[in-house]
């Protein structure tokens, strides 16, 4: 690795990340050298192009965290291991048709999902947690809101009761943080998933994990629930972000601002440009080559670890030449990824659902809902990875429960 490389982390990922990414791809190019925690190399992968062609060659690029060429030096406790980790049987190492059979499973068993049962339980929820604060006047909608809402969803359509809710979201936002508790988050959701299989064997229902167990591909138990672990994981922590980063747009420029009372075009407008602009899934590891190649005039060796750099891609001049044009209704973002492992469609549309319904419902009952706090002194979560905000302090007219 060269001696120029990046840390992957520190504030400007939390404060500056477009110019961050534009002086990236300025001094190092569409493929700059990164170190992770612990002084371990990678590549970021931010121009567009290049993370076209490498989310689009699962062979090349492949998913299987084995091919890692830095194994030797990444200790047990290393705080990405959840994230970065040893090939496990899941399906995001996974490959080829093995891949493409489990990607079936698990997309058939999201698309069984009802839409307009979705939007009910969506509502039911936003609504119960909006009632929870509606009568104070103000409140934080990241801590209150919108960390609450994804997960309980989710876990209903799995087949989770609902008390088992609150526990899941603390071991979901720990785990993928990625720093000292991420263990043991991890530790608590694989036990929750494992005794939801073992429910659900004994006494099939109608929800996803019931689904999963029917498919007859033959997949174990283990490789199910590690299935179930990315299908929440992946489902919660970036629905729960696109809530809190649409509001937030909605709540502090004045095209959206000023809809706020009507529109419902807006929505969805908003949640486009931030999936653009401000996307939940910054950068997402990852890949690993696996023979020698070049890549955006790069020397990239086999089994090194290429991030995908969503945002970075997002934004590359080379395809945002103007930068408002290709917002609109253009939906060809890296935000779901690309390729065979990006996110399956049945899920993006379980998670646009319950974002546009959790937003809808801010909206409707909070209707003169402002900031209470000035727009610069939001703040990001810590990580280059996932990007949301700590907290959405919020004032309104206090209203009645329902
Ligand atoms: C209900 C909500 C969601 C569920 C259940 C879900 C599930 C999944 C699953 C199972 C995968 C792995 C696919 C594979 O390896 O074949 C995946 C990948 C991915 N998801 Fe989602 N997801 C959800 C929401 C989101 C949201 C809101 C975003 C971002 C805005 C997102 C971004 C991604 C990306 C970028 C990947 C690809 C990772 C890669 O290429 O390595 N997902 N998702």
């Amino acid at each position: 690795m060269t001696p120029e490389a990046v840390p992957l982390g520190g504030p400007r990922f939390q404060t500056e990340p477009a110019r961050l990414y534009r002086e990236m791809r300025r001094d190092h190019g569409a493929v700059t050298p990164v170190v992770l925690d612990g002084d371990v190399p990678a590549w970021l992968v931010v121009g567009y192009r290049e993370l076209h062609q490498v989310t689009g060659d699962p062979v090349l690029f492949s998913r299987d965290s084995d091919l890692w060429n830095q194994w030797d030096l990444i200790p047990d406790d290393w705080p990405l291991l959840p994230m970065i980790g040893r090939k496990q049987p899941s399906i995001l190492y996974t490959v080829g048709e093995r891949h493409r059979e489990r990607a079936g499973m698990i997309s058939d068993a999201l698309e069984a999902v009802d839409p307009f049962e979705l939007r009910g339980h969506a509502e039911r929820f936003a609504d119960e947690l909006i009632d929870g604060l509606c009568t104070s006047g103000e409140a934080d909608l990241i801590g209150q809101y919108a960390m609450l809402l994804p997960v309980r969803v989710l876990a209903r359509l799995y087949g989770f009761s609902d008390e088992e809710g609150p526990g899941l979201v603390t071991a979901l936002n720990d785990m993928i943080d990625g720093r000292e508790r991420a263990i043991a988050g991890q530790t608590h959701l694989a036990t929750s998933m494992a005794q939801l299989l073992a429910d659900r064997k004994a006494d099939p229902a109608d929800d996803v994990v019931s689904r999963m167990l029917q498919d007859k591909s033959g997949f174990t138990d283990e490789e199910m629930m590690n299935d179930l672990m990315v299908m929440m994981a992946a489902g919660h922590q970036p629905t729960a972000d696109w809530i809190g980063n649409s509001l937030r747009l909605m709540l502090t420029d004045s095209r959206f601002a000023a809809s706020l009372f009507g529109g419902r075009n807006s929505v969805a407008e908003a949640m486009n440009e931030v999936l653009w602009e401000d996307t939940p899934s910054q950068n997402i590891a990852g890949r690993w080559a696996s023979r020698d190649t070049q890549l955006g005039g790069r020397r990239i060796r086999a089994g090194d670890l290429l991030i995908l750099g969503l945002q970075g891609a997002n934004s590359d001049p080379q395809v945002r030449t103007d930068a408002s044009a290709l917002t609109g209704g253009n939906n060809a973002h890296f935000s779901f990824g690309h390729g065979e492992h990006r996110c399956p469609f049945p899920a993006q549309e379980v998670a646009e659902v319950i974002a546009r319904t959790g937003i809808e419902v801010v909206l409707d009952r909070l209707p003169d809902i402002d900031l209470a706090v000035p727009a610069d002194s939001l703040t990001r979560r810590p990580s280059p990875w996932l990007r949301g905000l700590t907290a959405l302090p919020v004032r309104f007219t206090p209203v009645p429960a329902l």
